[in-house]
């Protein structure tokens, strides 16, 4: 089922394949890595992007350096892998999912301290592989969960990427909508462009075309007089990090569509997987916001629409005060307020 979207992320023998989001929806290419660096590189250019993919590329560079570090002494190997991962984990700051994932890979040579290098680097393999296969199924099982929050014919707004692209496969806001419409094809969706980047207008009405959902693309400043008008009836979007007190990061944008929603008493959904969640952060305050070059905001497609000189600004995420959260679908159930108490049940979950 899964396979009519479009994993962006793949083993090709034993390089890893990166579907190239930079020139989508107009060209669909490959980048083959055989190097974890190739593959930072990837993440950092956003060839690959959103939290989850990002997450999963940054376990598939772990694997690759697991494999192509040459050494006989186990303790090199660990050093070398620990400065590996710590390359890994800087390759972007705000997504919570690209820490999660090395930490768990990490832990793998903390925990066997006897293991021989071979063991090492099979279980980094095999636990890598494991990341990007359960990102689908926890997606899916998401989009069952997130089905209950859409009512029939509703109309819905999201924002940014929240897709098959931004994931393994499937997505997380979209994975919702996909969902949804398997049992109600009378669903519709506004897709904002999501300026400097686009990700709404290329990447989103690309993969909701492609599944056949209604889709209707809308600059980003319309979104306030289309909920004035009530043409908005339900939120989703996706995430990059969750706070303990479910205060959340993503796409810069966000937090003006949530405020948008709250004032026209429209449900604003979050939908995320539970290795968004950042439990070091008691809100949303301490998380960190990638500022990317200015150059995005003064061109357009590689245009200059600024004159030359013009100074820009280009932080890439913001922060929704909880406040504004209807709930917040995972992969476990629905959370509803107060977060603190229940992101910390589904986290025991
Ligand atoms: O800069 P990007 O394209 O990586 O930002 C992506 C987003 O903000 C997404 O909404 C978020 O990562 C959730 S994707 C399932």
């Amino acid at each position: 089922m899964p396979d009519q979207w479009l994993p962006p992320i793949k083993w090709a023998g034993d390089a890893v394949a990166i579907l190239d989001q930079r020139v989508l929806p107009h060209r669909e290419k490959f980048l083959y890595c055989s190097t974890p660096e190739q593959v930072i590189n990837a993440i950092k250019t956003m060839a690959i992007r959103g939290a989850p993919a990002v997450g999963v590329a940054g376990a598939l560079a772990l694997a690759l350096g697991a494999r192509s570090i040459r050494t006989d002494d186990p303790k090199e190997f660990r050093q070398k892998f620990l400065k590996l991962c710590n390359k890994v984990k800087n390759a972007r700051p705000t997504g919570a999912n690209l820490g999660w994932a090395v930490e768990i890979l990490y832990s793998i040579v903390v925990e066997n301290p006897k293991a021989p290098i071979s063991e090492l680097q099979k279980l980094i393999v095999d636990r890598a592989n494991g990341i990007l296969e359960e990102d689908v199924a926890v997606n899916l099982r998401m989009g069952k969960w997130g089905r209950e929050v859409v009512a029939k014919g509703a109309r819905i707004l999201t924002y940014c990427n929240a897709g098959a692209l931004a994931t393994a496969d499937y997505g997380t806001a979209i994975g919702v909508i996909r969902a949804a419409f398997e049992e109600d094809p009378t669903l519709s969706v506004y897709s904002c462009e999501t300026r400097p980047f686009l990700q709404g207008a290329r990447l989103t009405v690309f993969e909701l075309m492609r599944a056949g959902i209604p889709a209707t693309l809308i600059t980003d400043n319309a979104v306030g007089s289309l909920m004035s008008r009530g043409m908005i009836d339900l939120v989703v979007v996706g995430a990059d990090r969750i706070a303990a007190n479910g205060d959340t990061a993503n796409k810069i944008g966000t937090y003006m569509v949530a405020v948008l929603a709250w004032t026209h008493g429209i449900p604003f959904y979050i939908a995320a997987p539970r290795s968004t969640i950042d439990q070091g952060l008691p809100d949303g305050s301490g998380i960190p916001i990638e500022q990317r070059d200015p150059g995005e905001v003064t061109s357009l497609n590689g245009k200059r629409i600024a004159p030359r000189g013009a100074n820009a600004l280009n932080p890439a995420f913001d922060v929704t005060p909880y406040k504004y959260i209807s709930g917040i679908i995972t992969e476990v159930g629905v959370l509803r307020k107060p977060f603190a108490k229940t992101i910390r049940k589904a986290l025991q979950a």
